[in-house]
């Protein structure tokens, strides 16, 4: 069994490479395979150009039979692949969706949602006397009933203006800038998925430093989205053509930091009983602490109060009492005797305490 490469494009048959992998060893798999458009004719618009619609050979198959043993195999190869907690997404039009979604449900997957890319820019309509398709359909789905995934919740609901995401979601098709040309001008690819697509998919359901595979990588949008988020990615693709477009786009993604794109990571705790430091012995009862001007002196009390004539309270409190104000922050009132603010006092022992962590952490 191959050991997982992180970061990298695996060139071949997704079936066979999946079952190569280890299994249960990603957490999130994209996949946006061949649709089986069925197109046997040409397809004009109403001023009668021609539509530059997808004939590629990958997405011809004999018939609804041979795409639904496809999809079965396809589909039991990224299940083994997939940690218990995992979750797929697959992307599909009216041609493939619903027999993807059949399989999906016959193999034990546990439909989560279906969402609606409503494209803002579809293409032109085609000359046919129906509508015209403006839309595709994902499936978000889990291993089984149970499974523990994950779903950024909080950070959906900021990125949609503080309302709970919802399943439709306008956004263009890829164009301008984003679509891979060749050296002619033309198309690399004829399915290129916009990146606000996978932006959205990578930020809703996976973490910092998960494993997303795509099995059906093409340009390598999935690997783009997932190296600018610090997400790791794994492509297969069979077309070498394909390949080498996705590993020229990938060198060139530059990865956001960190600390930006992990929701999990909050301000540092800043919160330290003003106790801890007789605890730490950074200060120690009977120490005389004074206001900046000098005029206000009280001196520590084992317990962390501060005592000043009758008076005896918290640092905030005798602070408040003592210059007559309704309230008062007490690190920034106080004063040791050598200059040294009791906020100061504090960072320093909040850095201890870091360097604490580390240190136990390390032994
Ligand atoms: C719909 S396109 C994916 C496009 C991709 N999402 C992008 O943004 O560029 C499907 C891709 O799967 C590849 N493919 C089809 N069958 C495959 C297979 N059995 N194994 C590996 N790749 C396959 C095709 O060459 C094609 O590039």
């Amino acid at each position: 069994m191959e050991k997982l490469k992180l970061d990298t494009i695996y060139a071949g048959n997704c079936i066979d490479v999946m079952s190569s992998l280890p299994e249960k060893s990603v957490d999130m798999i994209f996949a946006d395979p061949p649709y089986n458009l069925q197109l046997h004719k040409d397809l004009h618009r109403p001023d009668s150009t021609l539509v530059d619609a997808v004939h590629d050979g990958w997405d011809k198959f004999e018939s609804f039979k041979s795409y639904d043993d496809f999809t079965r195999q396809w589909l039991t190869a990224a299940r083994r692949v997939l940690k218990d907690d995992g979750t797929l997404w697959v992307i599909g039009s009216y041609h493939n969706i619903f027999r993807v979604g059949a399989c999906v449900q016959d193999l034990g997957f546990w439909i989560l949602n279906d969402i609606i890319w409503n494209k803002t820019n579809p293409m032109p309509n085609f000359k046919g006397r129906r509508f015209t398709n403006a839309h595709e359909t994902l499936i978000w789905c889990a291993k089984s009933p149970e499974a523990k995934y994950t779903f950024n919740y909080e950070s959906m609901k900021i990125f949609n203006d503080d309302l709970q995401m919802r399943s439709d979601w306008n956004l263009p098709i890829c164009l301008g800038k984003e679509r891979l040309k060749d050296s002619d001008g033309k198309k690399v690819h004829t399915t290129q998925k916009p990146e606000s697509l996978l932006y959205r998919i990578l930020l809703a359901s996976t973490k910092p430093n998960d494993v997303v595979l795509d099995p059906f990588f093409g340009t390598g949008t999935t690997g783009a989205v997932a190296k600018k988020l610090s997400r790791h990615y794994i492509g297969i693709e069979q077309e070498p053509a394909y390949i080498q477009a996705a590993r020229k786009r990938l060198a060139n993604i530059q990865q956001v930091e960190m600390s930006l794109v992990d929701p999990t990571v909050k301000a540092p705790q800043q919160r330290l009983p003003f106790g801890s430091l007789l605890e730490m012995e950074l200060l120690h009862p009977g120490d005389k602490l004074r206001n900046l001007s000098g005029k206000i002196t009280a001196t520590v009390c084992a317990d962390g109060a501060l005592s000043c004539g009758a008076e005896r309270a918290s640092i905030h409190q005798l602070a408040a009492k003592l210059a007559h104000l309704p309230s008062c922050n007490g690190w920034t009132f106080w004063y040791l005797e050598n200059g040294q603010s009791l906020d100061d006092l504090r960072q320093k022992a909040l850095a201890l305490l870091q360097t604490g962590k580390k240190l136990a952490k390390s032994s």
